[in-house]
Order: structure tokens, then C-alpha cells, then sequence
């Protein structure tokens, strides 16, 4: 049988100060993927495909919504500890981004950190390169080097940054928003020991972590009045519908979303509101009245569990900031 070619790496100048180092990621068979989670007890989809073109406007407006507290909340610990954070982590070092960079957040840092290099890391090509070019072009003394890469899957670093007397330039790495909630907690776990090796000893973090709290809030911040979030959560179906030739009947399914305490997550999922069939991809799926499909866990953590976590993969925390009313954590921490 004859060999899969090895996937081979790339690095090429595509515009004036931006690098695309292209680590060729191994992208998942989305059909595959989508049925074997269709076929399973209880059946589920994964939040990644939450996120086409109209997923991310949606998301973007659920950031905006009076109920969901963690976008504002994160916001205001970056502006008003901004000082206070570039000490802590140092300025000109190296920024590691894990996703594209298109948030106001990374703005604020590029402005208050000055870094040598900037190094967003995305598994999207096209995001990646439209990010890393409007940065450029606003920021004339910046260099960014993209990387095209599954992060969530680990990678090594393909370009270092060196110093005058060539030794490389310490590393700060970026994760806002929670994004390591919608990760399992082993998953997290493992994801975060990939950064410690991708950082190196001595590397930092810098990640924001939505906090364990009441029900009825974080409840409220998945159940917005304005219907939105049951859009998003519903628009995963018609996805679905475009990329796999589907006719999933997308009107008959409920926007569900309930925190877990025990677990602290929230579980988002899709019921659906009467007995129901539908083709996808070339196969045919049966529903009772009330079945359910899972699309997102959004796990919570109190300071000292995420403090934990962090520590059993090799990472210290150096300083946590919080929002004036404690619903959102940003940790420093430091590789060890
Ligand atoms: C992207 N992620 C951190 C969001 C969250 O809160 O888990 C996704 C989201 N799902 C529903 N609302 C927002």
C-alpha cells in the first residue's frame, strides 16, 4: 500500500511585515464526524459547528446582549487592569494568540504590550491571514507571523524570535474569552499542558476563565429574551443543512440550555418539538416528539479548581484580576 505523502510545512512573506507559517492541519471529516454523533445515545454535534459565516455574526451579537456578562466582563478587567497587566507580563516579548486575533481585546494588548512579534495560531486559513493583515496595517511597527494550525490539537512553534545575543525572546501566550470552558475538563487539562510545551519554561499565560456562579445568571447569559442564542444554537442545523446537503427542518427544534452545578457547566442542546425525519448527507434520521441533540458544554470553574488545573499541568498562577462584581477570572500564569 502506498505511503500518505508526509504533510509538509510552509513559511512565505504574504504581505509587508506579515509571515504565514502554514503547519498544514489535518482538518476533520466534517461528514463522518457529524454522523456518527447523529447516530449515538444521546445524540450530539460538536460547538465547532456552530461557526460558519452566520454562527460567528450571531456569536458576535450574543457578546453584545444585556444578559451574557462574560465579553463585558472580560472587557473591563483588560481596560481598567491594562497598566497593571503589561507589568506583570513584561513588555516586548514575543504574543502568542491562540485563535485570530479579531477581537477588540488583542487591540488593547498589541497597544499596551508593544511585542517584538505577534503570532496569531488558527486552523482557518482565510481568518487568519484577513486578522493578521488588518493588524499590520494598523499597527506599522508590528510583525506578525500567522500560523495555520490546529491548536487545540498542539503544535510545534515553526519561528522563534531571537534577541540580539540570539537567544529567543521569552513568549506570552493569549486565550480570552473562556474559550478553554467549551472544552472538557480533561480535554482543558491537556490542551493547556500542549501550551506549556509550545511556551516553554519560563513562557506565560495570559487566559480568561468565565467563574462557577448562581444559576439563575449564568442560566439567563444562555436563555437571552431576544432569542438569540437559540438562533445560534439552532443555526448549527442549518450548517448542517448547507455543508452536507441536509433537509433538517430547522424550526422544529427547541433551544435548551441549563447549568449543571455538580458538573459546573452549562449544557446547551436542541429538542425537538415533535415526532420528525430528515436526510443528511445521503442518510436518513428518525426523531421521537422531546429527543435531543447535545451541542455545546460551557464548563465554569471557581478560582482555586482553575488555579488547580493549571498547576497539575506546570503552570503558576502569578496574579488572577477579577470584574468589579467576581463573575470573570483573568490569570497570569507562569511555566515552570
Ligand atoms: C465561545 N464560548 C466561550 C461561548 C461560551 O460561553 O461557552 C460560546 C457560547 N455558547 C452560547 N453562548 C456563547
Amino acid at each position: 500500500m502506498a505511503r500518505p505523502e508526509p504533510r509538509r510545512s510552509s513559511t512565505a512573506a504574504v504581505d509587508d511585515r506579515v509571515y504565514l507559517h502554514d503547519l498544514k492541519p489535518r482538518l476533520t471529516d466534517m461528514r463522518e464526524e457529524v454522523l456518527t454523533g447523529l447516530k449515538v445515545t444521546p445524540r450530539r454535534i460538536a460547538p465547532k459547528y456552530f461557526y460558519d459565516q452566520r454562527g460567528s455574526e450571531l456569536f458576535e451579537a450574543i457578546t453584545r446582549l444585556p444578559e451574557y456578562y462574560p465579553t463585558r466582563a472580560e472587557m473591563s478587567i483588560f481596560e481598567s487592569r491594562l497598566e497593571a497587566l503589561c507589568v506583570t507580563l513584561g513588555r516586548g516579548n514575543v504574543l502568542l494568540e491562540f485563535g485570530s486575533g479579531s477581537s477588540r481585546k488583542i487591540r488593547l494588548l498589541l497597544e499596551g504590550l508593544r511585542p517584538k512579534a505577534y503570532l496569531p495560531v488558527d486552523i482557518s486559513r482565510e481568518h487568519l491571514l484577513e486578522a493578521a493583515r488588518a493588524l499590520a496595517a494598523d499597527y506599522e511597527w508590528l510583525e506578525v507571523h500567522a500560523i495555520c494550525a490546529d491548536y487545540a490539537a498542539g503544535f510545534e512553534l515553526p519561528w522563534r524570535s531571537l534577541d540580539a545575543a540570539g537567544r529567543p525572546v521569552p513568549m506570552t501566550g493569549f486565550f480570552p474569552g473562556s474559550s478553554i470552558g467549551n472544552f472538557e475538563r480533561p480535554a482543558a487539562a491537556r490542551f493547556l499542558e500542549g501550551v506549556h510545551r509550545t511556551l516553554g519554561a519560563g513562557g506565560q499565560l495570559l487566559i480568561g476563565v468565565d467563574r462557577r456562579k448562581d444559576k439563575a445568571r449564568l442560566e439567563a447569559a444562555y436563555n437571552d429574551a431576544a432569542g438569540v442564542t437559540a438562533a445560534f444554537n439552532r443555526n448549527a442545523l442549518a450548517h448542517l443543512n448547507r455543508a452536507l446537503d441536509g433537509d433538517i427542518d430547522v424550526e422544529a427544534f427547541d433551544h435548551a440550555a441549563h447549568y449543571d452545578d455538580e458538573a459546573g457547566r452549562i449544557e446547551m442542546h436542541l429538542v425537538a418539538r415533535r415526532e420528525l425525519t430528515f436526510t443528511l448527507a445521503g442518510e436518513s434520521f428518525s426523531f421521537a416528539a422531546g429527543e435531543t441533540i447535545h451541542t455545546e458544554n460551557s464548563y465554569k470553574y471557581a478560582p482555586e479548581e482553575f488555579r488547580a488545573l493549571a498547576a497539575g499541568v506546570g503552570f503558576d498562577t502569578v496574579e488572577e484580576f477579577t470584574d468589579s462584581e467576581s463573575l470573570f477570572s483573568v490569570f497570569v500564569l507562569r511555566a515552570v
